[in-house]
């Protein structure tokens, strides 16, 4: 309300140079003009000069008076103040132009800097971003295999006896009859849940004592005694014996290939000899698998054929 500023009109410098070149090419125009002017003037009083006061009369070069030599002259050097103005200092002068060159070159790299500069934001934004998802994926995994350790708490465990070139059996039936490897099965599974196909099943003559016979068969009414569960599947098998704190998967080679994805240990009794059979069981692979127990038994007059307790656990 009280003292309220005049504003004073502002010329910015550009402007300002404009109208400077702009009066200054008009300074330009006017002296070619008075130049013009004068030199229709000096051309009549050369005229004059030379036919009317006599000056230089008689005077020629090439039969031609002296005053035309001169009023050429003069018409060229004219000539060439029409070029200079015109042509040379085009526009509002190579000065001018340059320095209107170079402010635009200025203002570009201004915008370069700044664009620059965006990008320079953008990329540690987009760094910053992918660092913190990265981090947030490998809590991800971390947290995901916290809690699958957590909820497993049991152990899949395949048990097999097979020989050198690991067969395990002929006409759904063992190969040998080894009573310690018998015994150890026994002790191993005693109290827990056995995993099995559905021949294996039909292998034996009747279900093991004090076992969970979980049987694996395709079949829809496949009839069994009491006490035996039927699945369709590995996968439901082992879910039947999620409260077991080791389920063993017991053969036979059909059940073994699949179960060796998912299993976390094997107790493998290698029987030292090759035999003829029509069921074998999986290679090995020493990269997934790694030998922690070893334990050799010697033929004698109960055991046909030496053979070693061996334990592999998964790496
Ligand atoms: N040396 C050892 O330690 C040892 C141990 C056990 C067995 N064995 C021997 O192994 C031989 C038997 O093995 P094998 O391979 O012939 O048969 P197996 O594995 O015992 O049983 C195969 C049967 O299991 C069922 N099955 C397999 N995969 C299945 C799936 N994904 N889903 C649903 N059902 C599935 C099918 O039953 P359906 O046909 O009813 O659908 C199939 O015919 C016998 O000679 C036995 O003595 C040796």
């Amino acid at each position: 309300m009280f003292g309220k500023k005049k504003q004073t009109p502002q010329i910015d410098k550009e402007q300002l140079e404009l109208i400077e070149n702009a009066q200054r090419r008009i300074r330009q125009k006017k002296r070619l003009y008075i130049h013009f002017v004068i030199f229709l003037i000096g051309a009549v009083f050369l005229i004059l000069a030379n036919t009317v006061l006599g000056i230089g009369k008689g005077v020629q070069f090439f039969g031609i008076d002296w005053f035309v030599y001169a009023i050429f002259a003069w018409l060229f050097f004219f000539v060439y103040h029409v070029f200079n103005v015109f042509v040379t200092h085009k526009f509002m002068g190579k000065n001018w132009e340059k320095q209107q060159l170079d402010k635009l070159v200025a203002k570009q790299q201004q915008r370069i800097e700044k664009l620059k500069e965006g990008f320079l934001k953008e990329e540690k934004l987009m760094a910053q971003n992918q660092a913190y998802t990265e981090a947030n994926a490998e809590k991800t995994i971390e947290k995901a295999i916290e809690e699958t350790s957590k909820k497993k708490t049991s152990e899949l465990t395949i048990i097999v006896a097979a020989g050198e070139n690991n067969a395990i059996g002929k006409d759904n039936q063992l190969i040998w009859h080894l009573s310690d490897d018998l015994k150890r099965f026994k002790s191993l599974t005693n109290g827990h849940h056995i995993i099995m196909g559905r021949k294996t099943f039909e292998s034996f003559p009747k279900p093991l004592p004090n076992r969970t016979h979980i049987v694996i068969s395709r079949q829809e009414n496949y009839k069994v005694p009491d006490g035996v569960i039927v699945v369709n599947n590995l996968e439901d098998a082992i879910d039947a014996a999620r409260n077991d704190k080791q389920p063993f998967v017991i053969g036979g080679g059909e059940i073994y290939k699949q179960a060796m994805l998912l299993a976390d240990k094997i107790e493998l009794t290698r029987v030292h000899h090759s035999f003829e059979a029509d069921t074998f069981f999986p290679k090995i692979d020493s990269s997934l698998w790694k030998e922690t127990s070893n334990t050799f038994h010697g033929k004698d007059e109960d055991h046909d054929y030496s053979f070693s307790f061996l334990t592999y656990e998964r790496r």
